[in-house]
């Protein structure tokens, strides 16, 4: 049995608050042209105490069932790409699904970072594509402040909050997806990681002021790795959907940094034009920035009819891939 799978439906959602590379002149030892020029952010979004990943993942996906005509009732699996679950136990997506009232629903999270969302939406892929489910939720949703290192100016000033969702529908839809490419390599576990609070190092009182429960990275080899990474990807998933990088219509990158996201356009050979950029808004969100990239381009008018999008991410693990869409 095989199905086509459509993405049917987007919805993006990010908080209010705000905080400039001005806020982050007064936190660390840094300046706006620095994170100007070496990243591209300007402002990041972020949460007011109380709340936390599910609740921005709700706002998203009612816009997502919205667009898509369905009920919560219809959705039969929910995946919930995140860094940043609301708790330990239970999952993100068990919580998401008492917000909607999606009481027919699978639910699970999906542990990829930053490629979380891309990793749910190829997942949600394979389950309308075998004909499992009609109607899948994927999201990605992070609260990266709660997680992000205020005293450690190579990570704090890079990440905001924020949420993405996409319902992927059985036969019907705006979307074709046409093809899934998803990689990791865990020999680079280390270079990108929280290192306390979990099975192997258990949180330590001194955790909570020594960063150890914050992210800690190697941004260069991430830099580089991330580079490679979403090229491959991009020119396999490409490859397997029968078009060439000239097919390309919209290239929705991971937001990670705009020196990235140009590195990896230039190698596809896609201009400025063709590039979805929004990081001087948000900062990296990480698994949320694909999705509400997705969102914002559909809401802007970016994609029209018969338009070729490829997504692409990179995060921690690593774990990487990419996704082509025929609209
Ligand atoms: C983090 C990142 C922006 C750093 O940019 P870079 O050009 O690689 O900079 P480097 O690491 O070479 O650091 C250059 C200098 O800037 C300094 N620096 C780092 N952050 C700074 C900041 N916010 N303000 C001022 N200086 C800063 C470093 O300390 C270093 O100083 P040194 O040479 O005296 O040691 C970049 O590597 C990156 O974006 N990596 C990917 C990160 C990412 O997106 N990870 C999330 C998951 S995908």
């Amino acid at each position: 049995m095989s199905y086509e799978a459509f993405v049917s439906g987007t919805g993006g959602f990010t908080p209010e608050r705000v905080l400039t590379n001005a806020d982050f002149e007064r936190m660390v030892d840094t300046s706006d042209e620095w994170i100007t020029t070496r990243t591209g952010i300007k402002r990041r979004h972020v949460v007011d105490p109380g709340m936390a990943t599910s609740e921005m993942s709700e706002y998203a996906s009612r816009l997502a069932m919205e667009e898509a005509g369905i009920g919560p009732e219809d959705i039969g699996m929910i995946l919930v790409g995140t860094v940043t679950p609301d708790m330990a136990l239970p999952s993100t997506a068990a919580l998401l699904q008492e917000r909607l009232g999606a009481y027919n629903a699978g639910v699970s999270d999906m542990a990829a970072a930053c490629a979380g969302f891309l990793y749910g939406l190829a997942t949600a892929r394979a389950f309308v594509g075998v004909g499992q489910y009609e109607h899948v939720l994927a999201v990605g949703a992070e609260t990266l402040t709660s997680i992000t290192n205020y005293k450690d100016r190579n990570t704090c000033v890079l990440f905001g909050d924020g949420a993405g969702a996409a319902i992927v529908s059985r036969g019907k839809g705006k979307g074709k997806i046409l093809s899934a490419c998803l990689r990791g390599d865990g020999r680079q576990w280390a270079d990108l990681q929280i290192p306390a609070g979990g099975s192997l190092r258990e949180m330590e009182p001194s955790d909570l002021n020594n960063g150890r429960r914050c992210i800690s990275m190697n941004g260069r080899e991430v830099f580089r790795h991330a580079v490679r990474g979403m090229t491959e990807s991009a020119r396999v998933a490409l490859r397997d959907a029968g078009l060439a990088q000239e097919d390309v219509n919209l290239f929705i990158p991971h937001q990670a940094n705009v020196r990235i996201m140009n590195a990896v356009a230039e190698r596809l050979g896609l201009t400025e034009d063709r590039v979805f950029n929004n990081i001087e808004e948000y900062g990296n969100t990480s698994s949320a920035s694909v999705p509400i990239g997705l969102y914002e381009a559909h809401r802007d008018g970016r994609i029209r009819p018969g338009d070729t999008v490829l997504l692409s991410a990179f995060g921690a693990g690593f774990c990487w891939g990419s996704i082509v869409i025929q609209y």
